[in-house]
């Protein structure tokens, strides 16, 4: 079975067509970062204008790389929620439109399921550079989700049954990287450049709290991010009024590598203690990473030292925003899901995990 995934959630226009669910044959991701950095962020109007301009021709270039035309699609995928509403409306706009014209059969999905979804590529044609795992993660599956809006341990027992452990009550882990780098003076997006950053910095030179919750799944991240703020303002002699946006400036690029691996080091340790406690409890098969922040190299040095399990991570690529992880999860929404009528097809800005377990269904 041969999926079309589409996504548009946030600032990538993302196109890709995977057949059965494992095997990637093409994936054209439009970012929008060069739009946004001038911005220092995403600006939602902006977001969704780019979208529209460029929907049409990354679903094209999608099929021209994987070399299929509309005959060879079974199906169409598309996150429709969560995320932006108007991003989600213009990829869900396209998928609707074309299901209808082309009579595919639509499935809308879960953009942080889907995050997870992408661990299940396996296998891609030659015009794909990177490398995958070697093999699909086996249930029961813990996986740590972790992107710009998202922070959450979720455990699978098979397929589209799953329930969350835990989640963010504050600030995304990513939310917390990207407004760190701007108080560090950092670019947007802000993940990337503090890992950049870090690789040259001590993260012993910082000490910050992690946040005590009664819940170990449950994560907290904007206490971390006000410790930096503090730190910072007290490493160049300046108290709590001083206008954040002035910090950097005064910050040398010794200081500015110390409290981005400080900074790096802490938010992910968080990370790991939690993950390594579901996993004693919960005792998986396999452990998975996800979403953006599942692109950082410390992230994983630091989960593979902990777990006494291997973990097969997903390319970088598959790990940010991308429609081949839509299109797997599509594929295993088809084998036990009805589709969607196209004219019934909502965006759920805000819809969570929780509410999505499709495989109690069957
Ligand atoms: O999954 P994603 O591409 O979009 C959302 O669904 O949010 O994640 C974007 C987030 C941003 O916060 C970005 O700063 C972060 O992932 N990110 C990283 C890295 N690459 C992207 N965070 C830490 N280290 C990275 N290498
Ligand atoms: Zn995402």
């Amino acid at each position: 079975m041969i999926v079309l995934g589409i996504e548009s959630s946030c600032d990538e226009t993302a196109a890709a067509i995977v057949r059965d669910g494992r095997e990637l044959l093409s994936s054209v991701v439009q970012s929008q970062v060069d739009i946004h950095a001038e911005y220092g962020g995403v600006v939602p109007e902006v977001a969704a204008r780019s979208h529209i301009e460029v929907i049409n021709p990354v679903i094209r270039q999608a099929m021209q790389q994987a070399n299929v035309d509309w005959d060879d699609i079974d199906a169409i995928a598309v996150a429709n929620a969560p995320g932006l509403i108007g991003s989600l409306l213009v990829g869900c706009l396209a998928a609707a439109t074309l299901a209808k014209l082309h009579d595919k059969p639509l499935y809308p999905v879960h953009h942080v399921e889907g995050h997870i979804y992408a661990n299940f590529i396996t296998e891609k044609s030659d015009n794909i550079s990177y490398s995958l795992p070697k093999a699909a993660p086996q249930f029961p599956m813990l996986a740590l989700a972790v992107s710009g809006l998202h922070s959450q341990l979720v455990m699978f027992e098979d397929h589209g049954k799953y329930h969350l452990l835990g989640e963010t009550l504050d600030d995304a882990v990513g939310e917390a990287y990207d407004k760190v780098a701007k108080i560090l003076g950092l670019p947007y997006p802000g993940g990337p450049s503090i890992a950049k950053a870090a690789l040259t910095g001590d993260p012993n030179a910082y000490q910050f709290p992690r946040a005590r919750l009664q819940d170990p799944y449950s994560f907290s991240f904007s206490g971390l991010k006000t410790a930096v703020l503090r730190a910072v303002q007290r490493e160049v002699g300046v108290d709590h009024t001083f206008p954040s946006f002035e910090l950097a400036a005064r910050l040398d690029d010794v200081q500015q590598a110390n409290f981005a691996a400080s900074f790096q080091y802490t938010a992910n340790s968080t990370l790991v203690r939690a993950t390594l406690k579901a996993y004693e409890e919960f005792k998986p098969a396999s452990v998975v990473i996800a979403g953006g922040v599942a692109a950082n190299t410390d992230l994983r040095e630091q989960l593979s030292q902990a777990l006494p399990i291997t973990i097969d991570y997903a390319p970088i690529q598959l790990c940010t925003d991308n429609g081949a992880m839509i299109a797997t999860l599509g594929y295993y929404q088809a084998q036990v899901v009805a589709p969607t009528n196209p004219d019934d097809l909502e965006v759920k800005p805000t819809l969570s995990m929780n509410e999505t377990a499709w495989g109690a269904t069957t």
